[in-house]
């Protein structure tokens, strides 16, 4: 399904994070994404952070030219969309570990919604570079999801990386999932030591991306596409490409490394 949508709503959420609300009514599954575009601009893909009911949502971060002329879109204007598509979250497991670093967490809170919703314990450790950029804090507390955080600045919660929080939750126990998106070096760690406790880990991975189809290759991740064998990917999967961790590709393919 593509169509032309009116933005119902913008909402500051960080300062560098914008949410924009609008009609859609294919159904998502969490953890699938859209490819969103200003008619006659650019298109990219964004995870629906909202992705429940026919009101969905997606929060940009300011990257790039193409993310900030979306994020000076204001409600009223007319946006494109298309999808959803890939793959979500496994949504079965009863007790999961969510470690989400910056924007991460857009993609990862409507999973949380409709993993509790199905009778879930989920834990999160978010981090950010400085409180006021912790995402969705206040969502996950709402939801019933246990917070902790962690800032490089030490504004909130522990200093330093989010993965310290992380590791200590997946070594008190109990966890039958850990799922994770941030920057991949610190996904890579994640996977690194859900496998040491033994918890299987599942990461929501990104990539450029043109046909979201599996069929123009721009998003080649080893031996798979991440828009349609993904985004999200288990630890096995993500075992078997060499560049997770390591480098990207731009528009005409070349590595760009982390
Ligand atoms: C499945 C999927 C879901 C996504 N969900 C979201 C979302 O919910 N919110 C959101 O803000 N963005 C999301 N993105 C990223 C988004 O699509 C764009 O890549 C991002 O907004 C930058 O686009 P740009 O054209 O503005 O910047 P560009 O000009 O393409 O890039 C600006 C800078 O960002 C770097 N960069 C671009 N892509 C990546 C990458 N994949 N990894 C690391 N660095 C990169 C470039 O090297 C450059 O330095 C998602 C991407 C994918 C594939
Ligand atoms: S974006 Fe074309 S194959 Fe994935």
């Amino acid at each position: 399904m593509r169509e032309v949508v009116r933005v119902s709503e913008t909402v500051r959420e960080t300062p560098s994070t914008v949410t924009l609300r609008f009609r859609y009514a294919e159904p998502a599954l969490p953890g699938q994404f859209v490819m969103l575009w200003l008619p006659g601009d650019d298109e990219l893909p964004m995870s629906l952070s909202f992705s429940e009911g026919p009101e969905k949502g997606v929060t940009i971060k300011a990257m790039g030219d193409t993310s900030r002329r979306i994020l000076a879109v204001r409600s009223g204007d007319a946006v494109g969309v298309r999808g959803p598509y890939g793959r979500g979250f496994d949504l079965s497991p009863h007790r999961i570990l969510i470690v989400a670093g910056g924007s991460g967490a857009a993609v990862l809170a409507p999973a949380a919604e409709a993993a509790i919703a199905r009778g879930a314990k989920v834990s999160v450790a978010l981090g950010a570079t400085t409180a006021p950029e912790l995402l969705f804090e206040r969502r996950f507390a709402a939801m019933g999801a246990t917070v902790v955080t962690a800032t490089d600045d030490g504004t909130s919660g522990e200093r330093g990386f989010v993965t310290g929080p992380a590791e200590r939750l997946l070594a008190a126990g109990g966890f039958e999932a850990v799922w994770t998106c941030g920057p991949e070096v610190m996904m890579v760690k994640v996977a690194e030591r859900a496998r040491a406790h033994g918890v299987p880990s599942f990461g929501s991975v990104e990539r450029h991306m043109k046909c979201a189809l599996g069929m123009c290759d721009a998003c080649a991740f080893g031996p798979f596409h991440v828009c349609t064998d993904g985004p999200v990917f288990g630890a096995d999967r993500l075992a078997q490409v060499p560049e997770f961790g390591k480098f990207h590709r731009g528009p005409s393919g070349g590595a760009i490394p982390f």
